[in-house]
C-alpha cells in the first residue's frame, strides 16, 4: 500500500525570522532556502512580502533561485497585503499564497475589533484575490486552537468555496495539549475532507509543539508547519528534525505516512542557521543539539562499543553528521581536499564563492593548525551570506589599554579609497565601534554582542555576532565577524552589519501592522 505523503511546510524564514534576534539578510535567506530546497521540504514559507521592501526583496529573490519546493508569502487579510506576497512570488516554479485572520472570540473582539461575519467577508475576499495571483492557496485561522470549532467549520466552507486548498489551524499561543489538537484536528479534517489539505503550525510556549504535531497527524492533517532548530515568536515553533525523525524512527506507529525530507541534510540546514542567526540549539536539544549523540557515563559507552543500538536510537550520519576526522584540513592541504571536504560537509559552491572560500581558509590555516569541520562551516557560511562590502577592513592596531585611554587606529576600504581614522573608547571594543561610526557618519547603537568559540583548542575561531540599530526607525541589523582575534572578528561584525544595513537601505522600515500583528 502507497504511503501517504505529510507535507512539510518550513517557515524559518517567516515565523522563524520572528524569533528575537534572528533577522537576517538577503543573501543569508537566500542560502538557507537552497538548504531547504536540498532538504526537500515540500514548502518554503521565505517571508511576509508586506512587511517591508527588504522581505518583498527576499521573497522575489528566493522565487527565482528554488525550483524544486513551493515558494509562499504570507499575506494578512488585506487587499495590499495578498498583491504583494502575489508579486513577489510571481516568478516561483511553484507558488503558494498563505492568508490569515485571527478567528477566536479574544482576538476578533480585543485585535481586530470585527464581528464573526465580518471576518469571513475579510477571509473571503482575500482568498479570492488571491485567486487572481496563484491556484494554491492556504488560509489559516488564526489562533485556532483558541477559537470556535463551529466558526472555524463556517468560515473553512467559506473560504473552500472561494479557493483555499489548504487550511491551516495554528496553536498560535501554544495553549493546547495534544489530545485537545487531536480532537480539533480530527473534527476538522473529517468536515473538510475531501475538499481541503488539514495542515497545524503548533507553538511551543508549553514545550509541546512537536507532541502537538504528531497527534495531528494521527488525527487527519496532511500538512505540519515547522522551523529549524524549533525558531520562532516566543519559544518558538515545532521543530522540524524532531518531527520528521520521530515520523521515521517511529515507522512502527506512523507506518502509513512518509515525508519528503532527505533527512541527511538536517544538520548542515541546523548548523547553516545556528551560523547565521547565531543562535545556537541548547546543548542537549533533541536531534540536533551538541550533546544529542555524546555519550558520557561508563556505561553507556560500554554499551555502544558493543552495540550502538543499545543507547542509540538514530545514527548521526542519518541526519548528515558527519565525523569524518580522517581529514582535518592544515595549511598544507590543497584546494580539492578543500572542495571534497566542503562537499561532504554538504556545501556546493560555485567557482567564485569556492575562490574567496579558499582564499580565507588559506588565511586560517596559516595562523591556525588545525581546520576542523565546525570552523569550515562557519567559514563558508560566512563567506558566502556576505551583503555587498561598501566597507572593507583592511587593517586594525589597538593601543594597550591596561594604563592607558583604549584606542583603535583602522584602515577601511570604501569603493576605491582608503580611509585611515582613529578612535578612543571606554573599552577596546567601544573604541572599536566609534572608530567605525566615525569613518561611515553612523552612529549605530549596539543592542546585542556575544561571542562564542567555533571550535576547540587556544587558537580556536572566535564567532562574534553584534545587534545594532543604525536608525531608531528601522529595524536592528545582525552582522556577523570570524577572526581567531576577538577584537578583528568583532570589528568585522559590525562592519557586516552596516554593510548590511546598507544593501538594505530602502528596503527597510518597521512592520507595520496595526491591529493585525503577526503572532
Ligand atoms: O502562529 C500563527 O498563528 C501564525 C500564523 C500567521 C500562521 O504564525
Ligand atoms: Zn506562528
Amino acid at each position: 500500500m502507497s504511503k501517504e505523503i505529510i507535507k512539510i511546510f518550513d517557515t524559518t524564514l517567516r515565523d522563524g525570522e520572528q524569533s528575537p534576534g534572528a533577522s537576517m539578510n538577503t543573501e543569508e535567506k537566500i542560502q538557507i532556502a537552497i538548504q531547504l530546497e536540498k532538504l526537500g521540504v515540500d514548502v518554503i514559507e521565505a517571508g511576509f512580502a508586506a512587511a517591508s521592501p527588504g522581505d518583498f526583496d527576499a521573497i522575489s529573490k528566493i522565487a527565482q533561485r528554488v525550483t524544486n519546493s513551493t515558494v509562499c508569502s504570507l499575506a494578512r487579510a488585506i487587499d495590499s497585503d495578498v498583491k504583494a506576497a502575489g508579486e513577489a512570488i510571481a516568478k516561483a516554479n511553484m507558488k503558494r499564497i498563505h492568508t490569515f485572520i485571527a478567528t477566536s472570540s479574544i482576538h476578533m473582539e480585543h485585535k481586530l475589533k470585527m464581528t464573526p461575519d465580518e471576518v469571513i467577508k475579510r477571509a473571503v475576499r482575500a482568498v479570492s484575490y488571491a485567486r487572481e495571483f496563484v491556484d494554491d492557496i492556504e488560509f489559516s485561522c488564526e489562533d485556532a486552537g483558541r477559537s470556535d470549532i463551529g466558526f472555524m467549520k463556517e468560515i473553512s466552507d467559506a473560504v473552500i468555496e472561494a479557493g483555499a486548498s489548504t487550511i491551516n489551524l495554528p496553536d498560535t499561543v501554544g495553549f493546547r495539549l495534544p489530545q485537545e489538537i487531536g480532537e480539533m484536528v480530527k473534527i476538522m479534517s473529517e468536515y473538510t475532507k475531501g475538499r481541503a489539505i488539514i495542515s497545524v503550525h503548533n507553538h511551543n510556549d508549553l514545550g509541546l509543539g512537536v507532541a502537538n504535531s504528531l497527534e495531528s497527524v494521527m488525527n487527519g492533517a496532511r500538512q505540519i508547519e515547522c522551523t529549524i532548530n524549533g525558531l520562532g515568536e516566543r519559544a518558538g515553533n515545532a521543530a522540524l528534525e524532531e518531527i520528521v525523525m520521530a515520523l521515521k524512527v517511529r515507522k512502527d506507529i506512523f507506518s502509513n505516512f512518509e515525508t519528503n525530507i532527505n533527512t541527511k541534510e538536517i544538520y548542515p540546514a541546523s548548523r547553516l542557521i545556528a551560523n547565521i542567526t547565531g543562535i545556537e540549539p541548547q546543548p542537549n536539544k533533541a536531534i540536533v543539539g551538541k550533546n544529542a549523540f555524546a555519550h558520557e557515563s561508563g556505561i553507556h559507552q560500554d554499551g555502544m562499543l558493543k552495540n550502538r543500538e543499545t543507547y542509540e536510537i538514530i545514527r548521526p550520519e542519518d541526519i548528515g553528521l558527519v565525523k569524518d576526522d580522517t581529514l582535518v584540513l592544515g595549511k598544507h592541504s590543497g584546494r580539492a581536499a578543500f572542495k571534497d571536504k566542503l562537499s561532504k560537509l554538504g556545501f556546493t559552491l560555485e567557482d567564485d564563492a569556492l575562490n574567496s572560500s579558499f582564499e580565507r581558509f588559506k588565511i586560517l590555516a596559516d595562523k591556525k593548525k588545525d581546520i576542523y569541520d565546525d570552523d569550515l562551516r562557519a567559514l563558508v557560511t560566512n563567506e558566502m551570506t556576505k551583503a555587498t562590502q561598501v566597507y572593507e577592513l583592511i587593517s586594525l592596531q589597538l593601543m594597550d589599554c591596561s594604563n592607558g585611554v583604549p584606542s583603535a587606529a583602522m584602515k577601511i576600504r570604501k569603493d576605491d579609497t582608503e580611509i585611515i581614522e582613529a578612535g578612543i573608547g571606554q573599552g577596546t571594543m567601544d573604541a572599536i565601534f566609534k572608530t567605525i561610526d566615525r569613518i561611515s557618519g553612523f552612529d549605530g547603537t549596539l543592542l546585542d554582542y556575544k561571542v562564542k568559540s567555533v571550535s576547540e583548542g587556544k587558537d580556536a575561531l572566535a564567532s562574534v555576532t553584534v545587534k545594532v540599530a543604525f536608525n531608531e526607525d528601522e529595524p536592528a541589523i545582525i552582522g556577523h565577524g570570524l577572526n581567531i582575534d576577538t577584537m578583528l572578528a568583532s570589528a568585522r561584525a559590525y562592519i557586516g552589519a552596516l554593510n548590511s544595513y546598507l544593501s538594505m537601505s530602502g528596503k527597510l522600515k518597521k512592520r507595520h501592522c496595526d491591529s493585525e500583528k503577526t503572532v
